[in-house]
């Protein structure tokens, strides 16, 4: 039995919410073990044999009467595990028990107020003193009559069984989503479910989540050959070093230095993975041939295009040197998910390609590692931190895969790259001195292909303008500008204009996003 089982856990039934993975993160970060199995796989002797001490049934598209698409097996109720319905999850239980869901007649959709009814262990602490709180609703269905044994927790002007309980089976439901931030207090409910009501204690961290993906990993690759490309950024090195951890030489990474990276960037990433870790890595040199492809190219769409199908062509070379790889290793997270899955189903509009390092060699037919992609960002961090990779490396802003060309409007020269580097090695630099790099999301000096006069000494001057721009966000979807006060903005401007020969005007881009972007193509 491995380390997965013996774990107390909660049991998540997955009916396609966009919102199931959420779920478990609020549980996770309420330091208990969950796992997801969608309905369509789940096995009745699973649920038995996994020590689970709690079922959530998530919400999803579908309608509880799709007899032939939807599979629940009303075993489950037998089992004496306290279970909780979330949307769909509500409607099921309140309809396999007796009771009747129906079309609503009002979508209700966005935020909801809902209204206390009665008290209950699972509400301990959620409510306003006013017996009131603003709930999140996502449903076209709800439950019109209740089954044997329930009674009414709260409503809302539209949907009066919004929470409900059968206190003596421990069985739960709530038409609104608890794991969404909008839900004032959310959380609570959560909470009072998996320690009032399932009566789990903590059992969760990063400790426990590098032991079962490094478990993990071990498993889906055996013997095999695994190939990693390897950027420097956060993601890429916490793959790298849990694959390193779970199969060791059988990895091999591949980094390509583009030439448009941060300063010193190919040094440390050689440094820490191949010198410190003793990871295989393949350096790759292509700062030439991505400078002479790039060359006069001034319109944004098609750098990224040119970097993205280079680095695949460059990526492949070395990769087919490798013998008999089987599978990629790539630092897909959770959000990457939610955003490549169209949840609506209505198609968004493309902003930019992105570049990502990974979703690379289709060619290659080469199976897919993605240790990480139920993970967000800041669990992300916690891991590489309890792989023992440096904050330095953990703690790292993002960086885009174009990198610096995307942040060098016009063309892109091997003198701009020079002057870009250094103008923000010294912003990031200053970040860290005056301890605001870890209050800022991400930050970058840009060069914009402007030229204005200035005068230096005695003499005019006729210099590119730096732009800088520092966001907040928490996740990169939307951001706001950062506030600097004047002294640093004053530091940071004299510093860039009397160290670095060809910028003579630093300007700070106050846009938040939307309706600019965090990158500038
Ligand atoms: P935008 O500019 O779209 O950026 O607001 C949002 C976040 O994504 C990063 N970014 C990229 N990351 N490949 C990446 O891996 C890319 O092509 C790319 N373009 C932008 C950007 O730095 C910010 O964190």
């Amino acid at each position: 039995m491995n380390l997965n089982n013996n774990l107390k856990k909660i049991l998540i039934i997955d009916y396609g919410s966009q919102f199931t993975q959420l779920i478990a993160r609020r549980i996770r970060e309420l330091g208990v073990y969950s796992i997801i199995v969608s309905h369509k796989k789940i096995k009745f002797n699973d649920i038995v044999e996994k020590n689970i001490a709690g079922i959530i049934l998530s919400g999803g598209p579908l309608n509880v009467y799709q007899s032939k698409k939807v599979r629940f097996d009303k075993k489950i109720f037998n089992l004496e595990i306290p279970i909780l319905g979330i949307c769909f999850g509500h409607q099921i239980i309140s309809k396999e028990l007796g009771g009747k869901v129906k079309k609503a007649n009002q979508r209700e959709f966005g935020l909801a107020k809902l209204k206390k009814i009665k008290n209950s262990k699972l509400t301990n602490n959620f409510f306003k003193s006013n017996g009131s709180n603003n709930v999140w609703m996502s449903h076209a269905d709800e439950v019109i009559k209740l089954a044997k044994g329930f009674k009414v927790i709260a409503k809302t002007d539209t949907s009066k069984f919004s929470i409900v309980e059968n206190l003596s089976k421990n069985f739960y439901g709530i038409q609104f989503h608890p794991e969404v931030t909008h839900t004032e207090k959310g959380k609570v409910i959560l909470k009072n479910f998996i320690f009032s009501i399932c009566n789990v204690k903590r059992n969760w961290s990063s400790k426990y989540q590098k032991q079962i993906l490094i478990q993990e990993v071990k498993k889906n690759v055996g013997k095999s050959k695994v190939i990693c490309a390897l950027s420097g950024g956060v993601d890429s090195s916490v793959v790298a070093k849990l694959i390193h951890n779970a199969v060791g030489k059988q990895l091999t990474c591949i980094f390509v230095n583009t030439g448009l990276l941060r300063k010193n960037e190919e040094i440390q990433v050689v440094k820490t993975f191949k010198k410190k870790f003793k990871i295989n890595l393949i350096y790759v040199n292509a700062k030439k041939l991505f400078l002479r492809r790039l060359k006069k190219v001034t319109d944004p769409e098609k750098k990224r295009k040119i970097i993205g199908k280079l680095f695949i062509k460059i990526f492949e070379k070395y990769a087919k040197k490798i013998k008999k790889v089987k599978y990629l290793a790539q630092g897909t997270l959770y959000p990457d998910l939610i955003e490549s899955k169209s949840v609506t189903g209505s198609q968004t509009s493309k902003i930019k390609s992105h570049h990502n390092v990974g979703g690379l060699p289709k060619k290659m037919k080469l199976k897919l590692v993605e240790p990480l992609r139920l993970l967000f960002k800041d669990e992300v961090r916690k891991l590489g931190l309890e792989l023992k990779l440096s904050k330095q490396i953990v703690l790292r802003h993002p960086f885009p895969g174009p990198g610096l060309a995307i942040r060098m409007p016009g063309e892109i020269t091997e003198n701009k790259i020079k002057i870009l580097k250094e103008a923000d090695y010294i912003f990031i630099n200053s970040l860290r001195e005056h301890n605001l790099y870890n209050k800022i999301w991400q930050a970058y000096a840009a060069l914009l292909p402007v030229k204005t006069v200035g005068v230096m000494g005695d003499n005019r001057t006729y210099e590119y303008m730096c732009l800088l721009r520092a966001i907040t966000s928490e996740d990169g979807m939307t951001a706001d500008f950062f506030s600097f006060s004047k002294e640093f903005m004053q530091l940071v401007s004299n510093k860039i204009i009397n160290n670095i020969n060809g910028i003579n005007r630093v300007v700070y881009d106050i846009t938040s996003k939307p309706p600019s972007t965090i990158e500038l193509e």
